[in-house]
């Protein structure tokens, strides 16, 4: 929390602002946020998602929920930090103190997906060399799990594994440069930069896998509509998870990076413009992974559904098959792995910077003093979980809860809490009404009070069923209890805790006596 300066009642809003940092413009802002909103989830999940639910008839219910919760929830994390100008704890606690335990929460949950999203990163390096020489030899998924993770049983390890453990110390090494850096030198810079390098080499390997043999039956069998999917409500609660994972939202980082934007800055049309981009960005990854997977069943002389597959399958078992049987494979393997790295790394920082700039507002600390009091403890946990032997498991099952009772929960409370609980809906939306050029009215307030939570509600309560009735994915109990509903839980009742211990009282955010602003 930044203090006033001596004599005075509040600083200016310039040195105050000065002194947390902000994107030099509103283009810089539009790159980090579709940096941060273009990851794993894009380019692994979304092909795959879009596929098991109706295939080209997911557009309908991908396009709802995108209208009816995205871009509405994305509108409410905008106004929150744009209007409060303070980390998601601050920002909340500047909304109603009552909201601060949620923006604790946030930074909870952003703290325990870095720890495992970097690893992500890590083993995502390492295939990029890999590809090179085909390192896997014949045998992708054994070379995985066998050579490169050194998996064991179940059973949590502390067994180190060194070919994790380099790669992943240097992609901590440069994430915690970029947070060093700061909001523009660091993570504007860094977007500035890889955005286009990734739409570049993205683009690439699409359309070497458009011209693979058998492309064309995977894009066929990605985009045949099942229209009956419609009428099933998992395809809907689908579409309403994917994007909310997609989008970043709810995470606390949409309502961080809005605080360093210009007061001036046409909120509503920026996130348009995210929204959009990150959408494109699903579609162009739906058609290269499909185009991909089409040419492995052809080449497998099997059906595409034989070889579909997601997440770590996908990348590390599939396309290593893929490039071992494709003609110049290894280019494919480089582009492949390098956008796997490239969109992790400015989704990692976007998450990082979540708890850094709690943990700086919070105990009104330097940036570079918060970025190792975060980053430190950040990089020993994420190796003595992760890099292990037992790295993976814990990582499968700590990723598939923080994501549903984590990231979701946290989002529907958050709604209910702000529209009915506080009321804010309404001084929000006129925050954003001020500058933004789409205005925002009962429509939206509907949407993020009613439409977006009752959906998201929804998916939660069946997937919370789902999961007590179907232990997942075949792991033991005493790991789902522990390392799944322990960490949601934990999460949870550490914000808790630190939103009501040693509580200063909340400063307002800096008066906009200037109207000066960094950017637009
Ligand atoms: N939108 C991101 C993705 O698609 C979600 C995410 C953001 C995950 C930040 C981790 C960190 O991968």
């Amino acid at each position: 929390m930044t203090t006033p300066g001596p004599g005075q009642g509040a600083a200016p809003a310039e040195t105050q602002e000065a002194r947390r940092g902000a994107f030099s413009s509103r283009k810089v802002f539009i790159l980090a946020a579709i940096g941060s909103a273009v990851g794993l989830g894009n380019i692994w999940r979304f092909p795959y998602v879009a596929y098991e639910n109706g295939g080209g008839a997911f557009v309908i219910p991908y396009l709802v929920a995108l209208l009816t919760a995205g871009l509405p929830f994305l509108f409410l994390d905008y106004a929150l930090g744009h209007k409060h100008r303070g980390s998601a704890p601050l920002s909340l606690a500047r909304e109603s103190r009552k909201a601060e335990p949620l923006g604790w929460w946030q930074v909870g949950i952003c703290f325990v997906i870095a720890v495992y999203y970097a690893v992500i990163i890590a083993y995502s390096l390492r295939y990029t060399f890999f590809s090179i020489d085909k390192a896997w030899g014949d045998d992708p998924e054994g070379y995985f799990f066998g050579d490169f993770l050194q998996a064991n049983d179940p059973g949590v390890t502390l067994d180190v594994v060194p070919g994790v453990l380099v790669p992943l110390l240097l992609v901590w090494a440069l994430v915690l440069v970029i947070m060093w850096l700061g909001v523009q030198k660091g993570i504007g810079a860094t977007s500035v930069v890889f955005i286009p390098l990734l739409v570049l080499a993205f683009g690439a390997l699409v359309v070497r896998s458009l011209f693979l043999p058998g492309a064309a039956d995977g894009l066929d069998a990605l985009f045949s509509p099942d229209w009956g999917a419609l009428t099933d409500a998992s395809v809907w609660a689908a579409a309403y998870g994917q994007i909310f994972f997609s989008l970043s939202i709810g995470f606390g980082i949409m309502i961080t990076y809005a605080s360093y934007v210009g007061r001036r800055t046409d909120m509503t049309g920026s996130g348009l413009v995210v929204g959009f981009a990150n959408s494109g960005f699903e579609l162009l990854a739906g058609i290269g992974v499909f185009a991909a997977l089409g040419f492995m069943a052809q080449a497998g002389g099997v059906a595409v559904d034989e070889v579909v597959s997601n997440g770590i399958g996908l990348a590390f078992i599939a396309f290593p098959t893929i490039i071992s049987e494709a003609a110049g494979g290894s280019l494919i393997g480089v582009l492949f792995f390098a956008s796997l790295f490239i969109a992790g790394i400015t989704s990692l920082i976007s998450i990082l910077e979540v708890v850094i700039s709690a943990v700086r507002d919070r105990f009104d600390l330097g940036r570079t003093t918060a970025v190792l009091a975060v980053g430190i403890p950040a990089t020993v946990v994420s190796v003595l979980l992760f890099s292990t032997t037992s790295g993976l498991t814990v990582l499968d099952i700590v990723d598939f809860f923080i994501n549903r009772f984590g990231i979701l929960l946290a989002a529907v409370v958050m709604m209910v809490v702000l529209a009915w609980g506080v009321r804010s809906l309404p001084s929000l939306a006129a925050h954003l009404n001020r500058h933004g050029s789409l205005k925002l009215g009962r429509v939206w307030m509907a949407l993020v009070g009613v439409v977006a939570p009752l959906a998201l509600g929804y998916v939660l309560l069946s997937e919370f069923l789902d999961t007590v009735e179907t232990p997942y994915g075949g792991h033991p109990t005493w790991m789902l209890n522990v390392f799944g509903w322990g960490t949601a839980a934990l999460v949870l009742v550490v914000g808790v805790v630190i939103a009501f211990t040693r509580r200063a009282p909340v400063t307002p955010a800096p008066v906009d006596d200037s109207e000066k602003e960094a950017g637009r």
